[in-house]
Parts: structure tokens; sequence; C-alpha cells
């Protein structure tokens, strides 16, 4: 799809990739964009750049996502749906109950909320796509964050089952599973771009948001539905499907070398 004179929504869209989008769909001539987060501020200042609507929203909530649906539907039909914000919490099986609810609620939950709200009015006109945020976490896995990685995978799961079942309804779907990129998520206030457990992070090369958008653009416009703005995801999805055992080995050295 090209994002030319369309309705788009854009969750987690007061900060980062998400506010990144909301530019780019702008310079592209989005005819109306949905800026939506629980930061009302910062959704309102993206949405004021760009004369788009801000909806201040706890998107892990249902209700959040109902009325942010509501608000856009109000406004016209729904084009484009990019559920993008999420959260990432570090630790494993031990981090707390509530963390593995959080992440759950906002990086699987809400792409279900906000679909469940907008899809059936995307099914009466046989057209509409959907966008969401997931990461190479959800294809790969992520050191020192299992709530994130698995979450993540489900998320992959979910846009690939939206695929599966509608995609011959005239619904478009596209999943964006990028590595790092530089935005409070990877660099919090404060943080140390030279702080050992970024290591990793830094040896995949960290992207800008902006580099995030254009990958994004380009995705939609082939209508594609893995988006890899570090194309050499696509190398280590490829080396985990057919050697299993020998991409394990090499996730527990990188593992080694960073606690190391
Ligand atoms: N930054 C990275 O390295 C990276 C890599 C892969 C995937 N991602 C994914 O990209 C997406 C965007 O992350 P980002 O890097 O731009 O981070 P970010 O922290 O800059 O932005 C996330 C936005 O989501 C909003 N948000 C969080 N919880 C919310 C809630 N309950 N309701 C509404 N809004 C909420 C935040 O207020 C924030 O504006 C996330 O899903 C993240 O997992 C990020």
């Amino acid at each position: 799809m090209e994002v030319n004179d369309k309705l788009a929504v854009v969750t987690g869209a007061g900060n980062g990739i998400g506010a990144a989008l909301v530019r780019r769909f702008h310079a592209e001539g989005a005819r109306t964009l949905v800026v939506a987060d629980i930061d009302g501020g910062a959704a309102r200042a993206v949405a004021d750049e760009v004369g788009g609507i801000a909806v201040e929203a706890d998107l892990s909530t249902e209700a959040g996502n109902r009325e942010m649906v509501e608000t856009a539907l109000a406004l016209g039909p729904i084009d484009l749906l990019c559920c993008n914000a999420g959260i990432a919490v570090n630790g494993g099986v031990e981090a707390s109950d509530e963390d593995w609810q959080r992440s759950w609620d906002i990086n699987v939950m809400a792409h279900v909320w906000a679909v469940r709200a907008a899809l059936p009015a995307m099914l009466e006109r046989g057209e509409g796509h959907i966008l969401t945020t997931a990461s190479a976490a959800g294809l790969l896995s992520n050191i020192g964050t299992a709530p994130y990685s698995v979450t993540k995978h489900a998320a992959v799961a979910l846009a690939e089952w939206l695929s599966i079942t509608h995609g011959e309804d005239g619904i478009g779907v596209s999943c964006l599973c990028p590595q790092g990129v530089r935005t409070n998520m990877l660099f919090p206030d404060g943080a140390d771009e030279d702080d050992p457990a970024l290591a990793s992070v830094r040896a995949q090369g960290v992207l800008e948001p902006e580099d995030v958008a254009q990958a994004v653009v380009e995705g939609l416009a082939e209508d594609r539905f893995l988006i890899l703005p570090h194309p050499e995801v696509q190398g280590y999805v490829q080396a985990r499907a057919t050697d299993r055992e020998g991409w394990l080995a090499a996730m527990r050295r990188l593992q080694a070398r960073i606690r190391g």
C-alpha cells in the first residue's frame, strides 16, 4: 500500500519508532494521522507537528484500544493500523509476574484489542492494512530479556495468523522486526552508550528511527509481511531454522561474552 491520502493510526507514537512513522507518513502525504500514546504530552507534540489527532490512552487495556479506534473511525475508515507501542523489561523467569503481565498486555494483547476493534470495518470494506511492531527478538531471541523475547514471538505469531486468516479478505498484514534502534527503549535517559550490557546491541549496528520508517514505507509499498530494517536478520532466521543446535551454541557464546 501507498500511504499517500490514507488515514493511519500509530500507537506508541509519542516517541521513537512510532513518532518517526508518523512524521514519515505525513511526508508521504497521509491524509489523517492519529497519534496514540499513554504519554499525552508527547502524543500531542507529535500530532501538532503533522496536523494530526492525539489520543492519550493506555493501550495495555482493551478500553484504551477501543477508544483509540473509535476516535479514528469518527474521522474516516482506517486504512493503516500500526500497533507499535511496546515495552522491554529485563530479566528471566525470575522477573516478577507483574513484569511478565505488563509485557504480555502491551506487546501482544494491545495488538489483539486494537485489531478486534478495527477489523470489522476493514472486513466490511474489504480493505485495510495492519502493521504490528514486533522485533528481531520475536524471530530470534534477546539476551537478558525473557519477557520481551517471549511476548515478541507471540506478536509475530499473531501477525502471521492474521495474514493467513484475513489475507484473502483484502486485509494486508506486515510485521516490523528491527534489531537495535536508537530510541528511549534502548537508551533510556542517561543510559551510557558504552554500557557493556549494550555490547550485543552495538555489535548489531544501531539504526535511527528514521531508517526504520524508511524500511516500513518500502515494505508497505511492496505489501511485504516481514519488514526487516536490519537485512542481516534474514540470514540469522535462516541459520536458526536450518541449524538450531549451531544457532543456540552461537547465542550461548554471545551470552558468555556479554556476561564476561
Ligand atoms: N528500540 C529498539 O531497539 C527496538 C527494537 C526492536 C523492536 N522495537 C519495538 O519498537 C516499538 C517502539 O519502541 P521504541 O523503540 O520506539 O521505544 P520508545 O520507548 O521510544 O517508544 C515507545 C512508546 O510506546 C509508548 N507506550 C508504552 N506503553 C504504552 C501503553 N501502555 N499505552 C500507550 N503507549 C505506550 C511509550 O509512551 C512510548 O512513547 C516497541 O514495540 C519495541 O518493542 C524497538
